[in-house]
């Protein structure tokens, strides 16, 4: 295969929405699909890169060559990505984390009770993840997160971008149809701390992904 500059990184990409148990039959999650973070580890493992997949539970199957690392909580996640993240040249987080988990799991179903119709889930933030490694973060590393926004997306990412220490931010407008969660396309707007936006169009996840790989590619370029 052709060199390319992504040839022999180390990549890590995580995705899917995580899980946060509320008792043995029941859990908080999102929309995700997974299919946006599959697509990017694919592209990464077709240029070459050594790719490791970090997942929360989806319905798809892993890209051919790249390892998968099964999860199901955000704390799970924060724990496998810190683990790795010493090894990794490039970190993706496309998985849709969990922001709040409760603070208790029950150990048995929750019973409907004839005396009481609410019910009241007390919930706790969880960690962030790409804050956390942004403590870690040598030279050379380069982080890549995504924001899903229902509203002000330029500005909402622009802080994600800067608060997470990012090289790179992909935001989408998830209000939109067509964009972000469980479809088959995606259309984002791709921010880095010293260049103007890029905006795609709306197209397919694997498009869209071809297009975020190319821009951390020139970034590779750039340092490298
Ligand atoms: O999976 P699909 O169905 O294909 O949908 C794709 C997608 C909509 C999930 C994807 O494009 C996307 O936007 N992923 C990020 C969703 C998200 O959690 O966004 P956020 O704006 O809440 O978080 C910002 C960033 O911080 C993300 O990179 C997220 O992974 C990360 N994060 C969030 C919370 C947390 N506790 N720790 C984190 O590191």
């Amino acid at each position: 295969p052709q060199k390319t500059p992504l040839t022999g990184k180390k990549v890590l990409v995580t995705a899917g929405g995580t899980r946060e148990r509320i008792d043995p039959v029941r859990f908080i999650t999102n929309d995700s699909s997974g299919k946006m973070g599959y697509a990017i580890a694919e592209e990464m493992q077709q240029r070459g890169a050594t790719v490791t997949l970090i997942s929360a539970p989806t319905k798809l199957t892993p890209p051919a060559g790249v390892s998968l690392i099964p999860v199901l909580t955000t704390e799970d996640l924060a724990e496998a990505v810190t683990k790795a993240f010493k090894q990794t040249d490039i970190l993706v987080m496309a998985a849709a984390v969990a922001d709040f988990k409760p603070v208790n799991t029950s150990n048995q179903k929750i019973k409907k009770s004839a005396d009481n119709d609410q019910l009241t889930i007390k919930l706790i933030k969880t960690t962030d993840i790409l804050k956390q490694v942004a403590r870690l973060k040598q030279p050379g590393q380069i982080t890549v997160g995504f924001a899903a926004e229902t509203q002000n997306l330029l500005d909402n990412a622009n802080q994600k971008l800067i608060a997470k220490q990012l090289d790179l931010l992909i935001a989408n407008d998830v209000s939109k149809p067509g964009v972000g969660f469980n479809g088959d396309t995606n259309q984002v707007t791709i921010l880095q701390p010293d260049q103007a936006p890029i905006k795609t169009t709306l197209a397919d996840k694997h498009t869209i992904a071809k297009q975020v790989v190319d821009q951390i590619s020139q970034r590779l370029q750039k340092e490298g």
